[in-house]
């Protein structure tokens, strides 16, 4: 029996937040948001050759691997009942130009990964990005002209890319390039192509953000960058005008929102559940997995703790999934459970 004071009692009355907190079961009875394996995509870096697995030194944990060990992941993450991946081509130099022309290639390392990944592990889903950096030699999402980021070239030319992914298999196409129009252009060509029923993730709100370096490490364009990329990625100070852009994303046809990165703007997932409706995701981005990581790998952080934390804090912002690093790990943990 606790001790009661006149003095508590007198200020609460009948009101107490701590009755459905008091065990377990309670705690569980009124637990609002849930994470399950369900909201998880997973993204994957891909290289060329065979049998090759590759750490990434600023994402611990995190590889890059060829197509065929990109397939048995696929095959081990759909055995684990996470429903999507999104991949990204860590391509040759040589093959980088000015224009990102490999991103017209039919047969280029993102659609190989994706026809093995569908031929391989067909209920999986693949999610691809048509975005140019990884095709660029400036390491810039679109085409580079002057010193200039040409949008309506650029949008023809992911328009095209759209379709060779979507030819390959793609299940949903998520640009993140940030272009103007770029979501009805893509949307009218794959409809030309006969591609309807595949979809897209629009990275409606992609900020230009310091949380993408170990990203860049990744896919090898962080020392390829020329500048920055804020004459296309929205301010981070920036709300309501991000709003406005995945305004015109849902108008051109985007069957799904992004938001990029993730926990440092939670309010803008809110915001865009509100504002929509659609199905609404966070991508936790490579800046945020490399922090976690860090501090716990230092133990100054239970890693596992935090990196459950920060997936249900989308959940609760109101997102519908996240895509994250820690995709197959969260996996693992909500099965033993
Ligand atoms: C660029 C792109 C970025 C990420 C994925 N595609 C950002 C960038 O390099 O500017 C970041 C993903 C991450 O940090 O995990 N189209």
């Amino acid at each position: 029996m606790e001790n009661k004071t006149h003095l508590v009692d007198e200020i609460t009355g009948h009101r107490r937040m701590r009755r459905n907190r008091k065990a377990d079961w309670t705690r569980r009875l009124v637990q609002e948001n849930r994470l399950t394996v369900d909201d998880l995509i997973w993204p994957i870096f891909v290289i060329p050759g065979t049998g090759i697995v590759e750490p990434i030194p600023a994402m611990p944990g995190v590889n890059r691997m060829t197509v065929d060990k990109a397939v048995e992941a696929a095959k081990e993450a759909a055995d684990l009942g996470i429903p999507a991946l999104a991949t990204f081509p860590n391509i040759e130099m040589e093959l980088r130009d000015e224009t990102g022309s490999n991103s017209l290639e039919k047969n280029n390392l993102i659609n190989l990964t994706t026809a093995a990944i569908k031929k391989a592990v067909p209920n999986i889903g693949v999610i691809t990005d048509v975005a140019l950096d990884p095709f660029t030699s400036h390491g810039h999402d679109g085409i580079l002209r002057g010193n200039e980021i040409v949008n309506d070239e650029t949008v023809e030319q992911v328009a095209r890319a759209a379709v060779y992914q979507a030819d390959a298999g793609a299940d949903i196409i998520a640009p993140s390039e940030m272009m103007d129009g770029r979501i009805g252009a893509i949307r009218q060509a794959l409809d030309a192509a006969g591609h309807q029923s595949v979809g897209i993730m629009s990275y409606a709100t992609k900020f230009s953000s310091a949380f993408y370096g170990p990203y860049r490490e990744a896919i090898s364009t962080g020392g390829l960058l020329k500048g920055d990329k804020k004459t296309y990625y929205i301010d981070p100070a920036n709300g309501t005008e991000a709003v406005r852009d995945a305004t015109l994303d849902v108008e051109e046809g985007a069957d799904m929102l992004m938001v990029k990165p993730g926990l440092p703007y939670l309010d803008i997932c809110w915001r865009l559940k509100e504002a929509f409706g659609l199905p609404t995701f966070a991508y936790q981005v490579s800046g945020e997995y490399a922090m976690i990581k860090a501090a716990a790998a230092n133990g100054w952080i239970d890693g596992e703790k935090v990196m459950l934390e920060t997936l249900l804090a989308f959940k609760r912002a109101g997102c519908d999934g996240i895509l994250t690093y820690f995709a197959v790990d969260v996996a693992r943990h909500l099965a033993k459970k």
